[in-house]
């Protein structure tokens, strides 16, 4: 039985998650390696907390309750629960060497989660001890409302372990759907060509990122491509990319596009930088 949850990485992506647990009475441990983030990650939730007061969706003392569940912390001893969720940069070497730090320091219980994008579970599963506890939890974002969560089963994942998962999920007032480990889960690979066929038109002259945007949203999808890749954040957008183009053996349909390589390089990360395919007050 899940009751207290910790997730790792306070960025766009942790912080969310966070919120939505405690929202829904489990006490959260959220920690950040980057004190900084942590303090924005702060300041997130206590904006997001006063919007819903202001929306008359909790009150004042609900307010107080839900941020009163919440502990930050730097120091990844403290990172102990029931389950615990990663929520870090996108790296397969970074997040396998917090996945075993994790388990040498969590109970042989505790459900490890990752809330990769891309990366393949099977491969965060080599070498953790117990493997069978192991899977993937890929919220969306913004995670506090978007309402899908997939539930990544890896080849030695214990069905004990997704049920619970699943469980989680309708906790937290959540969609999940289950899924095997396969190169961009469900979303991600179908509407990679979201992304990438949209980045072309646009290199290749034939439109605008204005444009296609406008296009696209009023073609009935909620956000256009370029806004959508913003919010994700170009970095974590092109490591999605470069991992289903790996993982398909660099099919040209995958491939990353140079206008995502160049924005990349120049830290025009989206929101989270203050400038994208568009710019972002502060
Ligand atoms: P982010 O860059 O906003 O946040 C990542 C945070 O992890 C940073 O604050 C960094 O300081 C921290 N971090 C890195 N290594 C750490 C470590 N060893 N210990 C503690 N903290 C550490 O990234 P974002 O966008 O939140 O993505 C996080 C994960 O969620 C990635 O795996 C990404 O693929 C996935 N994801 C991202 C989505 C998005 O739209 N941005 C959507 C769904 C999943």
């Amino acid at each position: 039985m899940i009751k207290q949850v910790c997730v790792i990485g306070a960025g766009t992506m942790g912080s969310g998650i966070a919120l939505v647990a405690a929202q829904t009475a489990f006490e959260v441990i959220l920690c950040d390696m980057n004190p900084a983030v942590i303090d924005a990650a702060k300041q997130g939730i206590v904006k997001n907390l006063d919007f819903l007061l202001s929306k008359n969706k909790i009150d004042v003392a609900e307010k107080d309750l839900i941020w009163k569940r919440i502990s930050f912390t730097s120091a990844i001893q403290n990172c102990k629960a029931d389950i615990v969720i990663e929520a870090i940069v996108e790296r397969l070497d970074v997040k396998a060497d917090l996945l075993t730090q994790l388990a040498a320091i969590n109970s042989t219980e505790t459900i490890l989660a990752s809330n990769t994008s891309s990366l393949s579970i099977n491969a965060l599963q080599e070498n953790i001890p117990l493997p069978g506890r192991v899977a993937g939890l890929h919220f969306f974002n913004p995670a506090h409302i978007m309402k899908l969560v997939e539930v990544v089963k890896g080849s030695l994942t214990d069905d004990t372990t997704t049920q619970a998962l699943m469980d989680f999920c309708r906790q937290v007032n959540k969609t999940p759907v289950l899924c095997k480990d396969a190169p961009g889960f469900i979303v991600n690979r179908v509407a990679r060509h979201y992304y990438l066929e949209a980045m072309q038109l646009v290199e290749n002259n034939h439109a605008s990122v204005a444009n296609v945007d406008a296009a696209m949203e009023a073609a009935g999808f909620k956000m256009g491509p370029f806004k959508l890749m913003d919010l994700i954040g170009m970095d974590v957008n092109l490591a999605v990319s470069t991992s289903l183009y790996e993982a398909f053996d660099k099919a040209e349909r995958f491939k990353p596009s140079a206008l995502q390589i160049d924005k990349v390089a120049r830290n025009e990360l989206g929101r989270k930088t203050g400038k994208g395919f568009y710019n972002y007050d502060a």
